[in-house]
């Protein structure tokens, strides 16, 4: 069974993926982690993630010590991810390690941008899940403030909307609804009734 969860940054998609694992006995990629891991290697070394042949290098020859990061969460590296994302060379670099993932058993629970449309278009069940940007932004703000006094609400929602524009305005496998995903909108919804209105789709 392959689990497809697609959807903008803090829509709730990573904190539904963890829970449908778990109630389900499957594996979970954070798929987004691997575009951070890039970003992040790429800033470590002084790249600039805009340079595609250097992404691409970097994507080839991922180092999964990259994943343990504590620095994964941060915004600069979250920026950094959606810059080196728009690589069709890094896309394809990534392309093996998720679809090896998903078909290796007992089957997995993915989230990203492009599991549904592109990685797993055959998955069993794919969900699109999306809030308001100015939910989104609320969520991520409660987050960052935590380690961050610095940070601004109004900041957030600023970089999230930039962020938003790349992922759905790049030519390869832009962010948006498969045609055949079951849409949860979760501005006005717990954790747990998310859950289990994934879980009666499932
Ligand atoms: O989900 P997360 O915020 O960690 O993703 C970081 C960035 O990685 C996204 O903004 C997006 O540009 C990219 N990404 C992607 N395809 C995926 C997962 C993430 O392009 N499947």
């Amino acid at each position: 069974m392959i689990i497809a969860v697609d959807g903008p940054a803090a829509s709730g998609k990573g904190t539904l993926s963890r829970r449908l694992a778990s109630l389900y006995g499957l594996k979970h990629l954070d798929t987004g982690a691997l575009y951070r891991g890039v970003a992040w290697l790429m800033l470590k070394r002084d790249l600039d993630p805009r340079d595609a042949d250097q992404a691409t290098e970097v994507a080839r020859n991922f180092d999964p010590e990259a994943l343990g990061s504590a620095e994964l969460r941060t915004p600069t590296v979250g920026r950094g991810a959606s810059l080196v994302a728009v690589h069709e060379g890094v896309r394809s670099a990534l392309f093996d390690f998720q679809r090896n993932f998903g078909l290796t058993p007992p089957g997995a629970v993915l989230d990203g941008r492009d599991i549904g449309t592109v990685i797993f278009p055959d998955a069993t069940v794919k969900f699109f899940i999306t809030a308001s940007p100015e939910e989104r932004a609320r969520r991520r703000y409660e987050e960052l403030r935590v380690q961050d006094p610095s940070v601004t609400y109004e900041s957030t929602l600023e970089e999230l909307r930039r962020r938003d524009e790349r992922d759905q305005s790049r030519a390869e496998a832009p962010l948006k609804p498969a045609a055949d995903a079951e849409i949860i909108d979760t501005s006005k919804l717990t954790p747990d009734e998310v859950l289990a209105r994934a879980s009666r789709l499932v």
